[in-house]
């Protein structure tokens, strides 16, 4: 990877927050009662570009290749596979809690927390402030399963796609028939009770993980390690993601997580400052070996050719679907001027915006609406669509310019005379008159070529 030049974040956390609520991307969750801290609902914007990241993570994951298989797991698993994964001895935060304002911090980031008082300042160091002694916190949500609250019924919510997978090692080899190297892609929710959640959707106690988990000979594990590294990045740039705002960094030893021998995160340069995006890491033998303590069964790969059974290691890329999203509007986002007005835009790669083209008629009569519904019902078979005509035809613009919409597609006078329209690139605001029969095929195609940021260029 490319080293990261640049320091300074373009754009601010309460501008990302603004537009995402004002184009119903993202809503405060529970809103109506005050909101959830923390928790977050999407709307019809946010869900269709957080399924494209999905989708294009399958894509690079399954779709185009031939050594990954998909899985879905249940949420709720046998509670001792969070006791041989290491969760819940491990997998924990020292916090400290103030008696005086009832807040709890992390006892590793006082220094970036805020007391409770006012003038605020940092935990322990208002006169006021009653901090107790550190304590290991759990960051894994317990509930009960079946309707007696007891011990013997405690189960977890996951914190971590990663273990549904280990724990399904033997169903793959068996059943589909893999050997090493072979990887299994999982992408759903995870849940995890953290101490200090925020900044919008960058962490949250509820979230989607992207993961997967590449099993490999031992003796390969380093080698793979570097090609995930190296194929997770360009997934990103592939995306138009610009390689300046993105860098690896190596976690010190003492960063470490319990299972990992070594991690290495691709950070993105968030509002917030350089950040982790997806964290590549070498798992070893770990939870293989783990489960196959706890469980009794054999975890491993019988090598015909050599005679020899081992255990695999793990190779893992782990992203998050909701702060891909983020960083994928973060770096999308744009102000210029238009004739004369500020326009706000989102430059996303065309295959992650949430809406492919807009077909707006110019106006709402001389027939306009009705030949624009016909040609709206033509590309939406093809691309992903929306019909627009409410408001002045400058409006509608910026609103799909907002939505990161990449063409417009105007119905006027001229369409009803000679059949074409006018096709309008978000990017560049050219317009070009294309025939109307010919759109549908011509953004298909233009979907499935090469892009890159358009910001690269300024
Ligand atoms: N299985 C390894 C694992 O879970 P992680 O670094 O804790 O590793 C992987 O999580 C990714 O999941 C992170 O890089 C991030 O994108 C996402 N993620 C983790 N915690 C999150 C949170 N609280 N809110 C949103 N995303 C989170």
């Amino acid at each position: 990877m490319p080293e990261a030049s640049k320091t300074t974040p373009e754009v601010t956390l309460d501008e990302i927050v603004a537009l995402c609520k004002r184009r119903g991307f993202v809503f405060q969750a529970s809103e109506i009662y005050g909101g959830l801290a923390s928790t977050y609902d999407y709307g019809h914007y946010g869900v269709l570009l957080k399924n494209n990241v999905k989708a294009e993570w399958w894509r690079a994951m399954v779709g185009e290749r031939d050594d990954i298989v998909a899985l879905d797991s249940a949420i709720l698993q046998h509670p001792r596979v969070w006791e041989a994964s290491g969760h819940l001895a491990g997998f924990t935060d020292p916090l400290v809690d103030c008696r005086t304002c009832k807040l709890r911090f992390r006892a590793d980031d006082l220094e970036n927390a805020q007391c409770g008082r006012k003038p605020s300042l940092h935990p322990g160091e208002h006169s006021e402030c009653d901090l107790t002694d550190p304590r290991q916190f759990n960051l894994m949500f317990k509930t009960h399963m079946g309707p007696v609250e007891e011990d013997a019924a405690v189960a977890y919510l996951r914190p971590e796609t990663a273990q549904g997978i280990f724990i399904n090692f033997k169903n793959v080899v068996q059943f589909a028939r893999r050997k090493p190297p072979f990887g299994i892609a999982q992408v759903g929710k995870s849940f995890r009770n953290e101490i200090t959640p925020g900044n919008f959707v960058f962490r949250t106690r509820e979230f989607e993980q992207m993961e997967m988990e590449f099993f490999v000979p031992p003796a390969e594990a380093q080698t793979w390690f570097e090609y995930w590294l190296d194929e997770r990045e360009r997934w990103y740039t592939d995306l138009g993601v610009r390689p300046d705002y993105l860098r690896l960094r190596e976690h010190p030893p003492e960063e470490l997580s319990h299972y990992s021998s070594a991690t290495s995160d691709i950070e993105y340069l968030f509002p917030i400052g350089w950040s982790e995006l997806e964290g590549i890491a070498n798992r070893g033998d770990f939870d293989l070996t783990q489960h196959a303590k706890f469980s009794g069964e054999k975890l491993e790969y019988f090598d015909q050719e050599r005679g020899e059974a081992y255990v695999p290691h793990v190779i893992e890329p782990a992203a998050g679907a909701d702060r891909a999203a983020l960083a994928f509007i973060v770096d999308a986002y744009d102000t210029d001027e238009f004739e004369g007005r500020k326009r706000t835009v989102l430059r996303l790669h065309p295959r992650l915006a949430p809406v492919k083209a807009a077909v707006l008629p110019l106006v709402s009569k001389a027939g306009m609406p009705e030949r624009a519904r016909e040609i709206y019902e033509d590309v939406r078979s093809r691309v992903p669509a929306e019909y627009d005509e409410g408001g002045s035809i400058g409006k509608r613009y910026r609103r799909q310019d907002e939505i990161g919409t990449p063409w417009g597609i105007t119905v006027d006078g001229q369409t009803l005379e000679d059949g074409t329209v006018t096709l309008r690139d978000r990017d560049s605001l050219e317009q070009e008159r294309v025939q109307a029969e010919e759109i549908a095929d011509r953004l298909a195609a233009k979907l499935a070529e090469p892009w890159q940021s358009p910001k690269l260029a300024a």
